[in-house]
């Protein structure tokens, strides 16, 4: 219904000759984040499930909520030890890792942990002494850690799928695998159509993508011009879109990492429910814990005066489709107007030297190791994620709430539909620097007591539902219900 009533092609828009495929592009761009809206009430109906999730029970495949909810036996060894393969187009070693990655590595190491045996497949690795792997031998005993297959013939990083699929054909045909797991597309769908025991991570979807491309025109200023490479992904988002809803149906069972990814494949891509299952990604709980005294000394450190009435903090690469541009200049109105409040910027690209610009209220603390995160979090009274490219669902998030801090974001499906799914966690804004001036100016307003209250709110909440234990005893579930059906019922099998 909504796409008689809301697009109406019958007026002659500009002339005949204007091309079909252009009418399409905005008739979908424009109704697709209507139906998404559209679909927000039944996101909500996920919060309420937090307090309800010990009642639930049935076959874990019609779950439609994130399996986070659930409570599973992870002090207990696994029913049955499963041999795991898993294709990751880089693995973690030397580097520092992207999300996807970090996720692959987490996740992985606590199942090898728990005494299945994991083999990784992935690319070349960057470390020339660390070509040589040492792995160990299944004839050694339990093996406890992930079993790394660097394939051969590409540079370090350069992931070649057919390389990778024959040392799996190779491995499988000594003894069959249990499960296989894919992180996006790392193994191609005419591959993976083979395979009914194959579950995908979707790290980020082309229907995500409409949004963020939509937001981050909307961010471009009036005098700027478009670029080349945005206005060829803006025309090559929509076909984006279809092609992945045609090739999407080749993997067998589908992990998406937050609610609002969920119901895009289930509503729009159409994937069968029980195919479809949320678990969000975790954080290492030890990694980020709530220490003020930490927090304290840090603030001392990097120069915060100790009459600091509020101090904001931001993470990550300091590039446009992070959201910088907003920021900056929301801050250099806000900054003025209360000489006592500072920013703390963690991370590195070219907005660092434009916020070092903005004089001493502002603290550019450069690129961290994800170790040294856990002093920056501290540090802060809130957490500000302008983002404009939600692809996925940003780690720093639930970092900051692990560690006890409220949170700023730009109001996104993902966001809104598993971040800040209570007002108490803190606070969203359309991705403009009107609305985050506002949010900036409430922030301010309600003070630094106020948000560590919120902040409590925030940490048993991650704590609940972000950690890695819960993500990685959340797929250990779902790998046993692919192996054997029996284990897909909660909550005993
Ligand atoms: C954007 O791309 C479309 C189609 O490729 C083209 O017709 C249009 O002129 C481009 N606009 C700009 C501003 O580059
Ligand atoms: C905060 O304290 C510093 C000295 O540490 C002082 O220079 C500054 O004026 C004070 N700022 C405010 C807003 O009171
Ligand atoms: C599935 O698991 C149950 C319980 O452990 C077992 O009785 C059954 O034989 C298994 N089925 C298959 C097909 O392995």
């Amino acid at each position: 219904m909504a796409l008689s009533n809301t697009t109406k092609p019958k007026k002659p828009i500009i002339s005949i000759q204007s091309s079909l495929a252009t009418t399409l592009f905005f008739i979908v761009l424009f109704t697709i984040p209507a139906l998404l809206l559209l679909h927000t009430p039944t996101t909500s109906n996920c919060t309420t499930l937090s307090t309800q999730s010990k009642a639930w029970s049935g076959d874990l495949r019609t779950a439609e909520f994130a399996w986070n909810h659930l409570v599973f036996a992870d002090a207990t060894p696994p029913p049955v030890k499963l041999k795991i393969a898993v294709f990751s187009r880089k693995w973690p070693i030397g580097s520092t890792p992207g999300g996807m990655e970090r996720h692959a590595h987490t996740l992985h190491t606590t199942l090898a942990h728990r005494g299945h045996q994991v083999h990784v497949f992935t690319s070349p690795v960057n470390d020339i002494s660390l070509t040589k792997l040492d792995n160990p031998t299944v004839e050694d005993g339990p093996i406890l850690s992930p079993i790394i297959h660097c394939h051969e013939g590409s540079e370090p990083g350069r992931w070649r799928y057919n390389k990778a699929w024959e040392q799996f054909e190779e491995e499988n045909h000594r003894q069959p695998f249990d499960v296989v797991h894919s992180e996006s597309v790392a193994l191609p769908h005419w591959l993976a159509r083979n395979l009914p025991n194959l579950a995908v991570s979707w790290h980020g979807i082309a229907l995500e993508s409409v949004h963020s491309s939509i937001y981050q025109d909307l961010a471009r200023r009036p005098e700027e011009p478009i670029s080349p490479e945005f206005n060829k992904s803006l025309h090559g988002v929509i076909p984006k879109v279809l092609n992945e809803i045609k090739f999407f149906k080749n993997y067998q069972h589908h992990v998406a990492i937050s609610d609002s990814c969920g119901e895009m494949l289930r509503d729009v891509y159409q994937i069968p429910s029980k195919r479809v299952h949320v678990i969000i990604n975790g954080v290492n709980e030890e990694d980020f814990q709530e220490d003020s005294r930490l927090g304290f000394e840090f603030r001392s450190t990097i120069g915060v005066p100790q009459n600091a009435s509020l101090v904001l903090g931001v993470a990550g690469r300091l590039v446009k489709d992070k959201g910088h541009p907003l920021l900056h200049e929301a801050f250099s109105k806000l900054k003025n107007r209360h000489p006592d409040v500072y920013l703390v910027v963690a991370g590195a690209g070219p907005w660092g030297q434009r916020y070092e610009d903005l004089g001493s209220q502002v603290i550019v603390l450069g690129s961290m190791k994800p170790s040294e995160l856990k002093f920056f979090y501290n540090a802060i009274d809130i957490f500000v994620n302008p983002t404009l490219r939600p692809q996925g669902l940003d780690l720093t998030l639930m970092e900051a709430m692990m560690s006890g801090k409220p949170v700023m974001a730009s109001r996104f499906p993902s966001i809104k539909g598993t971040i800040v799914v209570d007002d108490e966690f803190g606070f969203m804004f359309a991705p403009n620097v009107e609305s985050l001036v506002a949010v900036l100016e409430a922030v301010v307003a309600e003070g630094a007591e106020s948000l560590s209250r919120r902040g409590k709110a925030c940490r048993s909440y991650a704590a609940s539902m972000f950690t890695a234990r819960k993500m990685a005893s959340a797929y250990e579930r779902l790998f046993l219900c692919i192996k054997n059906e029996t284990f897909c019922s909660y909550p005993r099998f």
